[in-house]
């Protein structure tokens, strides 16, 4: 397969930017009962990754030592989704997987990450990252800032919040008045965080909440989460009640507020996750268009994560690329396709109304409209592939065509093919699958059904028509259909016996010296055309 050139876009796993001794917590043990789901919060998709992995990508790309994922509910299957995706990864960025088997708060999920840092022979993280499973729209750069703050400023905790229009929901940060002990600076010192529903009406109306993002120093992590209490409304260890800890101990910590808040959402509600994708797909979007991509309607534009697209490509209106869908350079993807996890090469057509699943196109390819690829197809250099054909896991080779009405299933059909309208691989038995083999220049007229197993020799001629059920030689020509014979007349006869309100079944039934039918025989093709002779009166 060849790799599609793909405009510059931020790689996902550069580990250029790790940070020196920093240890990194993503929480991801919750259930989110506000998400009225069956399925663990994490899991959730937004712009087609679960939300865990942007939690994770980004703990690989800031991490210097180890990353602990706490999981908990459906923890197996949350494990499975960052092995997927991150594979075993390196020494340094290694990812373990820690379970919290009861969720009893934000606290106790980050104590439970305690073993994976503090084992025998390594040596303990100087400060730690600790991420939301459920904030998707954070960015890197962001992260990169809090750190540099934390460090600058000599913290014991530094915080991420935003200001919200509504901050209902999100634990509030309740700082210093301001004039008491004020240092000039801008905001008053941070004195701790409070819970939506442990707030009084006073802290309720603070506009500042904390987005669940601290970078916190490694001496004091573990040994104030070993003092926190469940005494709130929700009875659970907060982690939040580290940063009143800390100012208790005449410790520094720092509020950092975002540029843009929406960045902070946190998604606990269906409301939330869609906004988190509306936000996500924007932003992916401009990524593209900045990076040299047409797209005709932008706003109908739907593209994953994921997905790299090449320069001077062209995305028409209500265009689904998802998955790991790579396109190359100068595509054309006409209106409403959708492709997922398909690598697709330069200068290829996409026309209208295409669903495209685990597949290759090579350069020069086209496809649709109305196609329908499942898994497993590679459409070689400049074939074709349109008008309502379906094909699954099958090999069109260079220049080869299969333009109407076809399905093409565990097939190997060579360069230079013809595929006639209509034509049918019968791969399934009703037990096992089986292959058919065409090789190259054959060409096979409409209405073939090919009965697999069964391999065509390179250069032959399918007639129209036919049900192949044995291997065809090289060259040779197969034909098997039933013999034409014409009736004289019959029509012209049965109209005036219409019209004169006569029985059509006069007329119709069956000549007692019909000629016998040849069916399934291969028959020579002029021998064909002479039975049909014989048989004229
Ligand atoms: C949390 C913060 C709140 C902040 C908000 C930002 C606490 C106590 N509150 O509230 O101040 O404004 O995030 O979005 O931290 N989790 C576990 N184990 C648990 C509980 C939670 O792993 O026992 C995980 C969840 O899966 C989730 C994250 O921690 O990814 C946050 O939990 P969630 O219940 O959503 O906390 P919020 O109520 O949103
Ligand atoms: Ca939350």
């Amino acid at each position: 397969m060849r790799s599609a050139k793909v405009a510059s876009a931020p790689s996902v796993s550069a580990r250029n930017g790790a940070v020196a001794g920093l240890g990194v917590v993503v929480m991801a043990a919750g259930l989110g009962k506000r998400m009225q789901s069956k399925k663990s919060k994490v899991l959730h998709v937004v712009a087609g990754r679960p939300m865990v992995l942007y939690a994770v990508s980004l703990a690989q790309r800031v991490a210097g030592l180890s990353i602990a994922v706490v999981v908990g509910h459906q923890g197996d299957q949350v494990k499975e989704i960052i092995d997927g995706a991150f594979g075993a990864g390196d020494e340094r960025s290694a990812i373990h997987i820690v379970t919290q088997a009861q969720q009893r708060g934000t606290g106790h999920a980050v104590s439970q990450s305690r073993p994976v840092f503090e084992s025998a022979g390594r040596r303990p993280p100087s400060h730690y990252l600790i991420l939301n499973g459920d904030t998707p729209l954070l960015q890197e750069e962001t992260v990169r800032e809090l750190l540099r703050v934390h460090r600058s400023e000599g913290a014991t905790v530094t915080m991420l919040t935003a200001v919200l229009d509504d901050p209902s929901g999100y634990g509030r940060v309740v700082r210093r008045r301001p004039g008491k002990g004020s240092d000039g600076s801008a905001s008053p010192a941070v004195l701790k965080i409070v819970e939506d529903r442990d707030a009084s009406p006073d802290e309720r109306a603070i506009a500042e909440i904390n987005v669940g993002t601290y970078v916190v120093d490694g001496a004091f992590l573990f040994s104030a989460l070993d003092k926190i209490q469940p005494h709130n409304a929700q009875g659970e260890y907060y982690l939040t009640d580290i940063v009143d800890m800390a100012v208790g101990q005449g410790h520094r910590v720092v509020a950092v507020p975002l540029k843009r808040p929406d960045e902070g959402l946190g998604v606990n509600t269906r409301q939330q996750l869609a906004e988190a994708e509306r936000v996500l797909r924007e932003r992916i979007r401009t990524r593209w268009l900045n990076a040299g991509v047409t797209m005709v309607d932008p706003d109908s534009a739907w593209i994953d994560a994921d997905v790299t697209i090449g320069k001077d490509t062209v995305v028409y209106p209500n265009v689904m690329l998802e998955g790991r869908t790579a396109i190359g350079e100068d595509c054309v993807l006409r209106s409403s396709s959708r492709l997922t996890d398909c690598q697709v090469g330069d200068r290829v057509e996409i026309l209208d109304h295409c669903v495209l699943h685990e597949s290759i196109l090579e350069d020069e390819a086209l496809v649709g409209p109305f196609v329908h690829l499942r898994p497993g197809v590679l459409v070689r250099r400049k074939a074709k592939v349109g008008n309502f054909v379906e094909m699954k896991k099958t090999d069109l080779g260079e220049g080869s065509k299969a333009n109407h009405l076809s399905y093409l299933g565990d097939a190997k059909i060579g360069k230079g093919v013809n595929i006639g309208a209509g034509t049918i691989t019968c791969n399934y038995d009703g037990a096992r699958k089986h292959k058919t083999v065409i090789r190259d220049n054959v060409f096979v007229g409409s209405d073939t059904q090919f009965v697999a197993p069964v391999t065509i020799g390179a250069g032959a001629v399918i007639a129209a028509g036919t049900t192949v059920t044995q291997d065809v030689p090289a060259d040779a020509l197969a034909i098997a259909r039933s013999v034409q014979s014409n009736r004289e007349g019959w029509a012209a006869k049965q109209r005036a016996l219409q019209a004169e309100g006569g029985s059509m079944r006069e007329v119709s039934r069956p000549r007692k010296e019909a000629a016998p039918r040849r069916v399934g025989r291969v028959i020579p093709a002029r021998m064909a055309v002479n039975l049909t002779k014989k048989r004229k009166r």
